[in-house]
């Protein structure tokens, strides 16, 4: 900009990366420019989430999409969760893919319902998003949809796997969730929604890693007790955090809640 003679340069938002960090602004100034802002930072964090959040913590950006009754289960007690949404619903998770740079699921969901974790909508030609896997102490399944696709998968120790393996090994044998979102980070996976089950998403929630949720509420009620959205114990009420919901759209028979956890 300082050599093709600018005279007036209107920033948007300041990168947070400690390399830049509005030095870029400092330099352009030095030189002579009028430089106006940033204007705008939210709205400019708001289009590229990901980026902001990778270059503040180091980590992959987590956004927690779940299906659940409208008595907030996401599974019957026997496993059964397909499908709980309606077609209208599930249409919209998918064009939420097409926004991500992977899908992630436990190897339980993956055991239970074998899902593709890929974007399927007519006439849809962009990139794909990576499977990503979560690993435990299971071998996992010999045959599944998924290891026709490349995935990535996270595990505590050495695994037999048809999949790019990362270790990161944590606590009693589970896999170090922070370590292994910075592991996806440095895979270029910035933005990543984790599908599920509830004990990848009670992990993920017990170490303040969930950064946002998309909750499809459907017009279904179990009338008993399934299976909740994470599976850990609400011992009590002020263990609950609270969250702001920033959408609630109606889509079909169903409801999406998009929310972020409240700050402070
Ligand atoms: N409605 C919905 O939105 C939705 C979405 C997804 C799934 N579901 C349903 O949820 C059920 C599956 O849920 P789930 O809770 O059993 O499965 P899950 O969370 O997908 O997977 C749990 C398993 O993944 C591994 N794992 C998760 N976190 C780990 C960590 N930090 N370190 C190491 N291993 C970890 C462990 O495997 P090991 O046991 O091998 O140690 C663990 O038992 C199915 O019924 C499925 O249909 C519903």
């Amino acid at each position: 900009l300082i050599e093709a003679g600018v005279s007036k340069v209107v920033v948007g938002a300041i990168d947070p990366d400690v390399r830049v960090a509005g030095s870029g602004m400092v330099r352009l100034r030095a030189a002579g420019i009028e430089v106006l802002g940033p204007v705008d930072q939210c709205v400019v964090e708001a289009s590229d989430p990901g980026y902001f959040h990778h270059r503040r913590t180091g980590r992959s950006r987590i956004v927690h999409k779940a299906a659940l009754t409208l008595d907030g289960q996401i599974a019957a007690a026997d496993g059964t969760s397909q499908w709980i949404t309606s077609a209208a619903a599930r249409e919209d998770a998918h064009e939420l893919r097409a926004a991500m740079d992977a899908v992630m699921v436990g190897a339980g969901t993956l055991i239970a319902d074998d899902p593709r974790l890929d974007v399927r909508l007519e006439g849809y030609a962009g990139p794909q998003p990576r499977a990503v896997v979560v690993a435990g102490s299971r071998p996992l399944p010999a045959h599944a949809r998924i290891w026709d696709r490349d995935p990535l998968v996270l595990a505590p120790g050495p695994i037999a796997s048809l999949g790019e393996v990362v270790v990161v090994p944590g606590h009693a044998g589970a896999v170090d969730l922070a370590a292994a979102l910075r592991a996806t980070a440095d895979r270029g996976l910035l933005d990543v929604m984790v599908e599920g089950g509830s004990v990848l998403a009670a992990g993920l929630w017990e170490e303040g890693l969930v950064d946002a949720g998309v909750w499809y509420v459907a017009a279904m009620v179990g009338g008993g007790v399934g299976r909740a959205v994470f599976d850990r114990p609400f011992a009590t009420l002020s263990s609950a955090r609270r969250v702001d919901i920033i959408d609630v759209t109606r889509l079909g028979t169903d409801l999406r809640i998009d929310w972020v956890p409240s700050s402070g």
